[in-house]
């Protein structure tokens, strides 16, 4: 038998990076409402960066990320805080303004966010080669802060590598089927997959959650999973479903909960080619991960460690 080269376990994350302002108070307002609220911190936030950060901590891939900073002091806390988990960085440099994210969080641990985007849209098709062509990844994961067509375009490419694309399609957007296409994992809430199966579906009765997923596996994509908060999770994976309750915890922020539960799973399931027999596993891990930054404040602040992760799940009880 010829010798076998090692599994590349190596997970590139394409997408964004915000500066998160972030106000607490009782509620979050209601439109033409103000609220008056109380602290308010700064911490290194958005999608691609929490999720690149997430990867990291769980320890079982290098991780790598691909992203836009603005030439501001905005940069300086989310480049230290990716660095510091151990991401690798390929930066562009945007003259636009760092993306940055105002956040309310209430006293019951929701939120409610407003992007702006700023260097995040200069993310482009092109910048795929910031990242050396001998670079390897198994995975490429990416969410949607950054343009569509950049999405799309970074998601052939990595097709074309023999990297898994898996993309949690958030915020929730309408997205084409050619680039649904190219995805192998796709990983929503239950806002994001309605408003993907609206727009997928002309009719039909897409109300229900295991029919929702089906419709969307019914466009190609291998697995699709469905995180419900308090209720866990539902995956879809070669017409077998797969559930995992949530773990019961105290919830004091949910900002980068789903964040967390993107990136751990990656990692999870990047330590085994075979994501058969792996999913229920990395499941598992990534909703403990994914519970333990629901009771920590802010967002790359609030992502686990490994070791953390292990001694949650060693101590739990429900
Ligand atoms: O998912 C949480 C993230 O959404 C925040 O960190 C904020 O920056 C927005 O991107």
């Amino acid at each position: 038998m010829p010798d076998m080269a090692p599994p590349t376990t190596a997970i590139l994350v394409a997408g964004s990076a915000n500066l998160d302002f972030v106000v607490r108070a009782a509620q979050i307002p209601a439109p033409s409402q103000t609220v008056l609220g109380r602290d308010f911190q700064t911490y290194p936030g958005g999608k691609g960066a929490n999720q690149a950060v997430a990867c990291a901590r769980a320890g079982n891939a290098a991780t790598r990320m691909l992203l836009a900073l603005g030439p501001d002091d905005f940069a300086k806390p989310l480049r230290s805080s990716l660095q510091q988990a151990g991401v690798v960085l390929h930066e562009v440099l945007s003259s636009k303004t760092t993306g940055t994210a105002f956040i309310c969080v209430s006293d019951d641990g929701e939120n409610a966010i407003t992007v702006a985007p700023g260097a995040n849209e200069d993310l482009r098709p092109e910048h795929w080669n910031t990242v050396p062509a001998d670079v390897p990844f198994s995975y490429l994961l990416m969410q949607l802060e950054t343009p569509l067509p950049t999405v799309q375009a970074f998601a052939l490419a990595a097709r074309e590598q023999g990297a898994k694309v898996v993309l949690n399609a958030a915020p929730a957007r309408d997205l084409p089927n050619e680039l649904l296409a190219l995805i192998d994992i796709l990983i929503v809430n239950e806002g994001e997959l309605a408003t993907l199966c609206r727009s997928a579906v002309a009719s039909g009765d897409t109300h229900d959650l295991r029919q929702q997923l089906q419709h969307m596996a019914g466009l190609g994509i291998a697995t699709v999973i469905v995180t419900l908060g308090s209720q866990g999770c539902l995956a879809l994976h070669q017409g077998q479903f797969i559930e995992q309750t949530a773990f019961k915890i105290q919830v004091l922020d949910t900002t980068a909960a789903g964040d967390t539960f993107c990136g751990s799973l990656v990692a999870a399931l990047a330590q085994d080619a075979t994501l058969a027999l792996n999913l229920p596993a990395a499941l598992r891990t990534a909703s403990a991960a994914s519970a333990l930054a629901c009771m920590r404040l802010g967002a790359q602040s609030s992502i686990p460690t490994r070791q953390q992760v292990l001694d949650f799940l060693a101590t739990y009880s429900a």
